[in-house]
């Protein structure tokens, strides 16, 4: 039984948050990379990720994971880009074995329940082979007293309302450019957002819609 559970972190049951992982390796490196994380119940959470990826071969060689609530930018884009210094590790119980972020708002410990091997074909990357992976969450250790995972559907509608504020006062090719973005934002809305973001989406459709575009 966990002590501080996923819904005191505001991680909700069938909701998706960008995260970033930490693993290391067999010659005991620290690796971070950016992950959408699925909530499946109270103590279990899934996440897909790609075959080629440091993160799953350590995921397999380990069976165990950090999951880093943060929204630092710097840390975002260096586990992007490239990794994250070793400066900005730290260690659950100075324990090797469980690698985390310096100053995250929480981090989640994470054994495997099982992985499987997919091959998804319905995204924009077409078809990628990659690591179905569902993990029991272990222990929650909370560092900042109110926690909010990040999830990509409120920024993509933030985008998108933007757009639609200067859609009439715009060039022809840009009118069509925020078209393109908003179907992309509200393809990732019905894919990672609650219900209240789908149907803003769908409300600001609409609207955009009777306006004749
Ligand atoms: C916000 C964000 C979310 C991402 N989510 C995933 C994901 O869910 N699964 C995945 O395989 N890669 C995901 N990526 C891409 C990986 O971070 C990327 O493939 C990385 O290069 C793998 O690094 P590694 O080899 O150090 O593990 C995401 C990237 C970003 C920026």
């Amino acid at each position: 039984m966990l002590t501080v559970g996923l819904n005191d972190i505001n991680m909700k049951k069938g909701q998706y948050y960008e995260t970033i992982i930490t693993t290391f390796n067999e010659n005991n490196e620290n690796n971070a990379t950016p992950v959408g994380v699925a909530v499946k119940n109270i103590d279990e959470i899934t996440c897909r990720i790609f075959k080629g990826s440091k993160t799953l071969e350590n995921i397999i060689l380990n069976k165990k994971f950090i999951v880093n609530i943060t929204k630092n930018p710097l840390y975002l884009t260096m586990a992007t880009v490239d990794n994250i210094m070793d400066e900005y590790f730290q260690f659950h119980n100075n324990n090797k074995n469980y690698p985390y972020l310096k100053d995250v708002e929480a981090y989640l410990i994470c054994e495997v329940i099982d992985i499987k091997n997919v091959v998804k074909t319905n995204d924009p990357v077409r078809q990628y082979e990659a690591g179905f992976i569902k993990a029991k969450v272990c222990e929650i250790v909370k560092l900042n007293l109110c926690v909010n995972p990040m999830n990509r559907a409120i920024y993509s509608l933030l985008e998108s309302l933007v757009n639609y504020t200067r859609i009439d006062i715009v060039e022809k090719n840009m009118q069509n450019y925020f078209i393109d973005r908003l179907n992309e934002s509200e393809r990732i809305i019905n894919k990672v957002g609650n219900n209240e973001e789908k149907k803003a989406i769908l409300l600001l459709k609409k609207k955009i819609k009777k306006k004749g575009y």
